[in-house]
């Protein structure tokens, strides 16, 4: 009985049409997202409570740097660190110098006013270090190192080339270890002569709180008369089980129109809407101190370190609009020539993922509605049902 209704099945769905059927469906409504690269990629979608489109990929990897590794000595005298030289050739690097400049200010100028110590921003404070974890799970990272020596703190800060970014999502592997007294941050930045006028989104470590606790702000969160804007700022308790800030974790923040989300290895942690930046800003990271109350004192000595594994930005910039050269490189608008934004996704066909993928930096495709069109627009409306028949014979051809 059985095997007649096989036989049946098969005269009715040869195994060669099913192949073929097969190979046609499974590409276009695959389930799985496979692995890409940018250059396929004309948008990305991230997901979250703020899931957005972007037009821009970029991934700065430090795991696998060991030519440029070495831990500068710390340079004793103001002068000298504020004038130093990068400390390896990745800085002068094209992968580099077109990401971030490495800064050299100091405070001695524009003082906080409850700063009690002079702080110098060194080139010498950013270096690629091996990794000397127990079970390493890479062979380098990126360091920014601050320290208090005898007469001031000696700090770093790299901030990115680009000036215009204009929302985005950040992630960076990274951690942040030593002695209490510093913060280590990653932050949007758009300077203004007035501090109300500043727009900001900080993820910041307090090296003396808790090391559950990460400060979370919408800045200005304090008025020029000192004044704190409670709601512009969260201290946040990470969830239980997740790993404090002295262990490598993904640290993420979304700046997006609504509101600045911060997520820790894939958990939202943190939500403000309140003075969300508006206008294109940079994305700066730094480890700092300077004697006053919110990073607190260092004793002379200590040290504290951001260390960074990998850092990855999928963002809209504001001066160029690198989505539409790569679609026209790639020649896809030539083939295609479609309406943009008729489905709100900025006229994007191929959408990837930077949260889907199971290597960091690396994109998965989530769909591609060319590919769609390509094959013809009529076939879209047929997946269903073709899904439908190919299953409906596999089924019969299966088990009747
Ligand atoms: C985003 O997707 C990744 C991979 O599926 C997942 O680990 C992560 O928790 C997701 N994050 C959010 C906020 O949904
Ligand atoms: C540091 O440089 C400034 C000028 O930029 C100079 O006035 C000062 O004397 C120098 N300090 C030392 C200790 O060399
Ligand atoms: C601090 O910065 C000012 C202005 O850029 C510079 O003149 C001075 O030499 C710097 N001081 C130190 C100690 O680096
Ligand atoms: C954040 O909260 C913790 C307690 O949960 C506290 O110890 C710490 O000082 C607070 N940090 C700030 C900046 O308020
Ligand atoms: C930090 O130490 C200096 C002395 O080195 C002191 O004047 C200042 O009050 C201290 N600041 C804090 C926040 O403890
Ligand atoms: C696209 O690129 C071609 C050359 O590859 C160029 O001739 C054309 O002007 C470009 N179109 C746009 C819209 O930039
Ligand atoms: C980024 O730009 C694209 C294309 O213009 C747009 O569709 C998308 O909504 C923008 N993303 C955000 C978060 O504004």
């Amino acid at each position: 009985m059985m095997k007649a209704h096989q036989q049946r099945g098969r005269t009715h769905t040869s195994l060669p049409s099913l192949i073929t059927l097969v190979a046609i469906v499974s590409p276009l409504a695959s389930a799985v997202p496979s692995l890409t690269d940018d250059s396929k990629c004309e948008c990305y979608l991230t997901n979250g409570t703020q899931a957005s489109f972007f037009a821009t990929h970029e991934f700065l990897d430090f795991r696998n740097l060991a030519e440029h590794a070495g831990i500068p000595p710390t340079i004793t005298k103001p002068n000298d660190s504020g004038s130093a030289p990068v400390t390896s050739e990745y800085f002068t690097s094209k992968e580099w110098t077109e990401a971030f400049w490495v800064l050299s200010w100091n405070n001695s100028h524009q003082i906080r006013e409850d700063a009690t110590v002079l702080m110098v921003n060194s080139p010498n404070n950013v270096y690629i270090e091996a990794n000397s974890d127990r079970n390493p799970s890479s062979q380098t990272w990126l360091t920014l190192r601050t320290q208090r020596l005898k007469d001031f703190q000696t700090a770093s800060e790299i901030e990115s080339v680009a000036p215009g970014f204009q929302y985005l999502s950040v992630r960076m592997l990274a951690r942040t270890v030593g002695s209490p007294g510093a913060i280590t941050a990653l932050f949007t930045y758009r300077d203004a002569d007035r501090l109300a006028d500043v727009q900001e989104s900080d993820l910041e470590v307090r090296t003396m709180d808790p090391r559950n606790t990460i400060q979370y702000t919408n800045q200005p969160s304090y008025t020029e008369e000192g004044e704190e804007i409670d709601h512009a700022t969260k201290n946040v308790t990470l969830p239980p089980g997740h790993p404090d800030w002295t262990h490598w974790a993904v640290h993420r923040l979304d700046w997006t129109p609504k509101e600045t989300v911060w997520y820790v290895d894939g958990t939202e942690v943190a939500t403000i809407s309140f003075q969300t930046p508006r206008d294109p800003s940079k994305v700066i990271l730094n480890a700092w101190s300077d004697g006053g109350e919110w990073s607190g004192n260092m004793s002379v000595n200590d040290a504290a370190y951001l260390q960074i594994q990998w850092l990855e930005i999928v963002y809209n910039a504001t001066d160029e609009n690198p989505a539409k050269r790569k679609r026209n490189d790639s020649g896809v608008a030539a083939v295609m020539p479609r309406e943009r934004d008729e489905d709100g996704e900025g006229g994007c066909d191929v959408v990837c993922s930077i949260d889907e993928t199971p290597e960091p930096g690396k994109p998965v495709m989530l769909w591609n509605n060319g590919a769609m069109r390509m094959v013809g627009g009529g076939l879209v409306a047929w997946i269903p049902s073709l899904v439908t028949f190919g299953m409906l014979a596999l089924i019969s051809g299966g088990l009747w």
